[in-house]
């Protein structure tokens, strides 16, 4: 029998008619509110990082998450993906594991779904372009599929890679950019608990222009390292190559952190616009997960690493 897992059940009129909770609720009214499963609630790490919101923030809605995206596999303009994504199939899922790993391995989607626990994230969404976003995913930790990948001890990077079918994206027929897509994170950056697999948001399964079936989000970074519809994830000991900081090393740096000290070299980074608000907002340091990640790069300049 086919387990329904919780992004398939939690209803989406929940979701909408609670669009303003997290003005007031507690990290427990939250996920009460969320309809989030009883052993999701005695997650700690769930409940934790689903309050980590502003009093400020507000959910986007569905559509306005669904229909402004990018995603140049489907063309560069913010409808494309939407409007161009119907052809991209993304059932079944073959997930491949690569490099320093005990063994490679070929992972089925819908089996490690079966044995993995989903769980609800709202995160805000910081593109480096300095619009923004408040979204409800589902996923689950990455580190939970690190530890079934078992990489070997020389890994200190992972690459993540996008998968490649020009058939059924219209984008990777034009040189936009060099395909496939590809991002990469550090170890420690990898196994943070705030780093997740996405397979889902506001309760459905990821829509295609959202990265189906499987994409990584990276809530203190800037949205590009949150690639979509991973197919390979290889583990290597060198910092690996990620798409927009090969196309503008200058422009964009490998750790992309959201940093409102650091401006881009053709705007500012020191503000945002949150899709669906007319005033900018001021940009947060590590897009306000500060306190989960800044002993990631304590030692490091964030001016040289951007
Ligand atoms: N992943 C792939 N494969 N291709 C892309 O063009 N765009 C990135 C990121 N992941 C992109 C991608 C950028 S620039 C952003 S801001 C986010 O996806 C947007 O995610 P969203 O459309 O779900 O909001």
């Amino acid at each position: 029998m086919k387990k329904i897992l919780p992004s398939e059940i939690t209803p989406y009129s929940t979701y909408l008619n609670r669009r303003k909770f997290v003005k007031t609720a507690s990290a427990f009214s939250i996920a009460t509110s969320l309809s989030l499963s009883a052993k999701a609630l005695h997650n700690n790490d769930s409940s934790k990082y689903i309050s980590k919101l502003d009093e400020n923030d507000e959910l986007n809605t569905y559509e306005e998450i669904t229909t402004y995206n990018n995603f140049y596999e489907f063309g560069m303009g913010k409808s494309d993906p939407s409007n161009n994504s119907s052809l991209f199939n993304p059932k079944p899922w073959t997930i491949k594991i690569e490099g320093l790993v005990e063994k490679p391995l070929e992972i089925n989607l819908e089996d490690l779904l079966k044995k993995i626990q989903i769980e609800d994230r709202i995160y805000r969404l910081r593109c480096v372009e300095a619009w923004s976003m408040v979204i409800p995913w589902q996923g689950f930790p990455l580190s939970e599929l690190i530890k079934i990948a078992s990489p070997l001890s020389s890994a200190k990077y992972i690459q993540f890679v996008t998968i490649f079918r020009p058939e059924e994206m219209p984008g990777q027929k034009r040189r936009l950019l060099p395909w496939p897509y590809v991002e990469g994170l550090r170890m420690d950056e990898a196994m943070n608990p705030l780093t997740i697999l996405s397979t889902g948001l506001y309760g459905h399964d990821l829509l295609n222009q959202n990265g189906a079936p499987l994409r990584l989000v990276v809530p203190w970074k800037y949205g590009f390292k949150s690639i979509k519809s991973i197919e390979t994830i290889r583990f290597v000991e060198k910092q690996p190559s990620a798409t927009w900081s090969m196309v503008a090393p200058n422009e964009y740096g490998f750790y992309s952190n959201v940093n409102n000290t650091v401006d881009h070299p053709r705007w500012s980074q020191a503000t945002e616009r949150r899709i669906g608000e007319f005033m900018r907002r001021p940009t947060l340091m590590f897009n306000g997960y500060e306190e989960e990640v800044a002993h990631l790069y304590k030692d490091m300049d964030l001016q040289t690493y951007y």
